[in-house]
């Protein structure tokens, strides 16, 4: 079994020792917990390329807004222990929010600009929240390597920007979109998703490989490829909105005319539940 530790001094002065007295090198993988498929993944890179991987499990409640879904997050501890276990996990910390946001807590960190687009747009607020507790985590557990999977393509890219500008010593490693068979996205919040509901889901991966092919085919114009991908997925009975289709250069910045390695960023409501998902484009 992982150790598992709740408190910040415990886990830091268990981490210390293995980091200073050991010279043990540390992969860091930060989660909500509920882990599946995508986690997996991460936690695999991070065991072969370090000694010791910690895996934190926190459903962060200052990333959600007032009416979003901090209360319904599918949460199980055993669960996710037990997968720990199962893949080699060193060490599990499960802090409370008293740990996290004491009494009187009043810092946060804001990344400008990159922030304030797409999920930014929607989610106001949400990645101040998701800066803050990374920069918390990995001040906590001072990994030389932290594990961010593309899913979550723009949080990868704001938190490889903090750690840039505020001059962490650490790593962060991006890890490839794990995919159910079909092409779904693996993510914690496909559990609230109906039968009739994850074939709707289905319509991100459909515009991905539609648009795709328009682009093996030579269809390079990102507006053509964007109406394409809209009226794949507006015919799919589940979708109640569309948040984003855009195409944007691997930084974000929206293209007109689409290139290798170029994204397709998606975000859209199947039923109550709000999905993102992107592509990397290949010509
Ligand atoms: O991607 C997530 O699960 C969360 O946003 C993270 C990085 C663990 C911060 O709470």
């Amino acid at each position: 079994m992982p150790l598992l530790f709740e408190r910040i001094k415990d886990i830091r002065n268990h981490l210390e020792r293995l980091r200073c007295d050991e010279g043990k090198s540390i992969g860091f993988v930060p989660t909500m917990g509920y882990l599946h498929e995508g986690h997996k993944a991460l936690i695999r890179e991070s065991k072969v390329q370090n000694d010791v991987t910690v895996v934190s499990i926190y459903v962060n409640p200052t990333q959600f807004g007032p009416s979003e879904d901090y209360e319904r997050y599918p949460r199980d501890l055993d669960r996710d222990m037990a997968i720990c276990e199962e893949l080699g996990v060193d060490v599990v910390f499960t802090p409370s929010d008293e740990e996290m946001y004491p009494e009187g807590f009043s810092t946060n960190v804001n990344v400008s600009c990159i922030t304030e687009i797409l999920e930014g747009e929607f989610r106001p607020g949400h990645f101040r929240g998701v800066a803050t507790v990374v920069l918390k985590l990995l001040n906590i557990v001072q990994p030389d390597r932290a594990y961010f999977g593309e899913k979550d393509y723009q949080q990868l890219k704001v938190v490889q920007k903090m750690v840039k500008d505020l001059n962490l010593p650490i790593q962060i490693i991006p890890v490839e979109t794990v995919r159910e068979k079909d092409g779904l996205a693996f993510s914690s919040r496909n559990v609230y998703l109906s039968e009739e509901e994850r074939d709707s889901a289905l319509s991100i991966y459909k515009a991905f490989q539609l648009a795709q092919k328009m682009i093996s085919e030579g269809k390079r114009q990102s507006e053509v490829l964007i109406n394409a991908m809209e009226d794949l997925i507006r015919s799919h009975p589940h979708v109640t909105k569309i948040d984003y289709i855009t195409i944007t250069d691997p930084e974000l910045s929206p293209v007109q005319e689409v290139r290798e390695g170029d994204r397709i960023l998606i975000a859209l409501w199947v039923g109550g539940t709000r999905l993102i998902d992107n592509w990397k484009i290949k010509l």
